[in-house]
């Protein structure tokens, strides 16, 4: 019952408010490839901006994989020594941190928790939580850079119309200062001060706590939490510290020499559990591949952290071309790329860099990437004969084809990224004249429309020209006509007379 009283002031809040709110609505992704693209990519200069200050910015997109979705991604950069103020969250986050480090504090249940996290932590907060992020004040002045995704857990959906948060002070403002002082059982003049103060920024510098929040604050958030603890803006350095999950301290699934890779799962990570988000990393050495592969029961979220890398993603349904398409995606840092389940993928990184990306895979269940190649391979264990026939082609080719390869999941693929980015040049060069030839068969169609149509318009005007000519001889004629009835009638009359004068006699 306690549980309850705590959780219904949220959720009322939330709610009321929220009806009204506009700050963050759901934000389109955008591609410039067919919209039939298997996969989507959305560049980093296509994210949409939704806060920047000079303490630093929040950028979002929206993702669809085809199946799913949107699933809503934050990237939040904090200068060092900024304060991304408390927000009550509507979806489940789970983050990563790419670079820097700093202090996240957030509400679970009734108590305030505090966390440190760095480069290469994951983290999970719960829906309904207000939580706020500090970027320490560091020597070399990193940024913190922290990736977002939002999320609907098991049981409950995102909902892409509430956003994926709202700021504390929208969700207390949104209401009429008698309902505020009522509620809050506070004189006039301190609401007044609430509504009569500036909106603040989404991101600040970090100021000396006990300046930033008053004590109204602090009753605010009493009331909001409806616990008698002391203030809810304790020091960051207070107890309840936790450690993050890290990706550079955990041993990777896989590691050879042309690179590594990581996935992390409720398994892995106590956190996760009840969340439909799994995280993943891999690291391509130059000239390396990762082995064709597909998700079977997860669409794979990517964002690339550093370096730039080609991306194969292929249609494994028998949808036509214009349905789902093979793509072939160029991305580089910051870049964000979404792959529904069973489309079979490959990411390849150049001859001259490393090509690292993280990403969140999305699904309720444990997910094995499924490899086709090497000891591993999916297909490795299909019968011999069955392939054969599947494939058209003797045993013998499928012996062939299966037996060198011994690893699975990162191979050596020298100047395969230099190849496909050449195919992938040649298909929008191919695309686009194909673009430009219809555009032009279409301008020609309508040309030839215009010309069709101004010619009947022109005829149409000879026609009623003619009929109007027509219509004036005719009027002429009449008048011609009449004139010489009048005249006749005039001349009959006399005529008429005499015929008068006739029957007289
Ligand atoms: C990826 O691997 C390369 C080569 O081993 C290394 O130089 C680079 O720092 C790694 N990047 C990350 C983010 O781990
Ligand atoms: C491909 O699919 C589209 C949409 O369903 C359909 O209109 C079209 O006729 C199909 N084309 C072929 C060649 O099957
Ligand atoms: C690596 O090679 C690719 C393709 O040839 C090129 O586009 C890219 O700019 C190069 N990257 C660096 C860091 O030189
Ligand atoms: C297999 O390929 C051969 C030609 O290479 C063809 O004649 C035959 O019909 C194919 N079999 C099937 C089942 O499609």
């Amino acid at each position: 019952m306690p549980k309850e009283t705590l959780v219904f002031p949220f959720t009322f809040f939330a709610l009321l408010f929220l009806l009204a709110s506009t700050t963050f609505l759901s934000v389109e992704a955008y591609s410039h490839r067919p919209a039939s693209a298997a996969g989507r990519l959305i560049l980093k200069q296509h994210m949409k901006l939704l806060t920047q200050t000079e303490h630093g910015e929040i950028s979002a997109a929206s993702v669809t994989d085809g199946t799913k979705g949107p699933y809503h991604l934050q990237f939040i950069t904090l200068e060092p020594n900024s304060l991304f103020l408390s927000v009550l969250l509507h979806a489940d986050m789970v983050f990563f941190v790419h670079t820097g480090s700093g202090t996240l504090s957030w509400t679970d249940d009734d108590d305030i928790r505090n966390v440190d996290i760095r480069k290469g932590d994951i983290y999970r907060l719960n829906q309904g939580s207000v939580f706020y992020v500090q970027s320490s004040l560091v020597a070399e002045r990193e940024k913190l850079r922290i990736y977002a995704i939002f999320t609907n857990t098991e049981d409950d959906i995102y909902e892409p119309s509430t956003g994926a948060y709202s700021s504390i002070a929208d969700v207390v403002l949104g209401f009429d200062s008698r309902v505020l002082q009522a509620a809050f059982k506070v004189p006039e003049h301190v609401i007044e001060e609430l509504r009569g103060a500036s909106k603040a920024p989404a991101i600040i510098h970090a100021v000396h706590k006990e300046k930033l929040f008053g004590e109204w604050q602090d009753r605010l958030l009493k009331a909001f939490l409806g616990s008698n603890r002391g203030g809810f803006f304790r020091s960051i350095n207070g107890k309840h510290k936790k450690k993050a999950y890290n990706v550079f301290q955990a041993d990777p699934d896989f590691e050879n020499c042309n690179g590594w890779s990581l996935t992390v799962d409720r398994k892995d990570l106590h956190l996760l559990k009840h969340s439909n988000i799994g995280v993943f990393m891999v690291n391509l050495t130059k000239g390396s591949m990762m082995a064709p592969h597909w998700n079977p029961r997860a669409s794979e979220i990517a964002i690339v952290l550093q370096g730039q890398g080609m991306v194969r993603v292929v249609c494994s349904s028998n949808a036509n071309e214009s349905e789902c398409r093979n793509m072939r995606y160029r991305v580089q840092e910051g870049d964000v790329i979404a792959v529904p389940r069973f489309h079979p993928m490959a990411q390849m990184s150049f001859n001259n860099d490393s090509f690292v990306f993280m990403g969140f895979s999305t699904s309720t269940k444990r997910n094995h990437p499924q490899f086709l190649v090497g000891k591993r391979s999916a297909l490795g264990i299909v019968d011999r004969e069955i392939l054969a026939l599947s494939f058209n082609v003797s045993e013998t080719t499928i012996d062939h084809l299966f037996k060198p390869q011994k690893e699975s999941m990162i191979l050596d693929c020298t100047s395969c990224a230099e190849k496909e980015e050449r195919l992938m040049e040649e298909e929008i060069e191919r695309e686009k004249k194909e673009e430009e030839e219809a555009r032009k068969k279409k301008e020609e169609e309508e040309a030839r429309k215009r010309r069709e149509e101004e010619e009947a318009r022109k005829k149409k005007e000879e026609e009623e020209e003619e009929a109007r000519k027509r219509r004036e001889e005719e009027e002429e004629e009449e008048a011609k006509r009449e004139e010489e009835e009048a005249r006749k009638k005039k001349g009959g009359r006399g005529g008429s007379k005499e015929k008068g004068g006739g029957r007289k006699s």
